[in-house]
């Protein structure tokens, strides 16, 4: 079954708590939490105290995306009973063996991101290790960008990399999603979809989760 995963970055921050229970009420799947660092990529988001604040008033996972430097340092941070996965960029991990197994010491499922220019290639030693691919569809930073369609290529490849080496590994796009093209990342081989402006923007953000959840029903 295809998930789907709100990012809050397009959340209005001063209804945060309400606008989770409202997607979590409406059938998504988990809560997508952007942790920008203004080195890695240039803006800065929020912390961990911002996604802990919402403990107690989600049960959806956390799915966390660490678009930071030297996300080693920070790790135990973003360990909560809420926390699924933590995903780590591998052009930000000099070590990322060592980070993959770190993230799972702390008992949480680790994911790899990857940036548009970066290829399906870099997996290559690490696909084994990992619960979760993230193929960034747009430059990471910022919501509301333009989906970058050279990712529905590395979409399939990958895919043919999961179905021979590693088939429980979840694929993850994150960027550009809207109603037009969830389909398209869908059918060539993602299990979860990031939405954020294009959610979280739309005059009924209720009526937009189950819309797009139709889509990839
Ligand atoms: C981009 C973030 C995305 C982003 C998605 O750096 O990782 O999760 O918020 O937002 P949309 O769907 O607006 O591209
Ligand atoms: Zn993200």
């Amino acid at each position: 079954m295809n998930r789907l995963a709100p990012s809050i970055l397009s959340a209005d921050f001063s209804k945060l708590g309400e606008q989770t229970e409202l997607v979590e009420k409406a059938g998504a799947h988990f809560i997508h939490v952007d942790v920008m660092d203004g080195h890695f990529v240039p803006n800065i988001s929020f912390g961990s105290t911002v996604m802990k604040s919402l403990l107690g008033k989600t049960k959806l996972p956390f799915d966390v995306h660490l678009m930071i430097e030297n996300p080693d340092r920070y790790l135990e941070d973003f360990v909560t009973d809420n926390t699924e996965y933590i995903t780590v960029h591998v052009e930000a991990c000099p070590h990322l063996h060592r980070t993959i197994q770190h993230i799972k010491s702390l008992g949480i499922k680790a994911g790899v991101s990857l940036n548009p220019a970066t290829p399906i290639s870099s997996l290559e030693a690490i696909i084994e290790d990992l619960d979760l691919v993230l193929i960034m569809s747009v430059n990471p930073g910022f919501g509301g960008q333009k989906y970058i369609s050279s990712a529905t290529e590395k979409i399939k490849e990958l895919k043919k990399m999961k179905d021979s080496r590693n088939p429980n590994l979840e694929i993850e796009i994150d960027g550009g999603i809207t109603l037009e093209n969830i389909k398209i990342v869908t059918d060539a081989g993602v299990d979860i979809v990031v939405v954020g402006s294009s959610l979280f923007g739309a005059p009924d953000i209720e009526k937009r989760v189950k819309e797009l959840l139709e889509l990839i029903g």
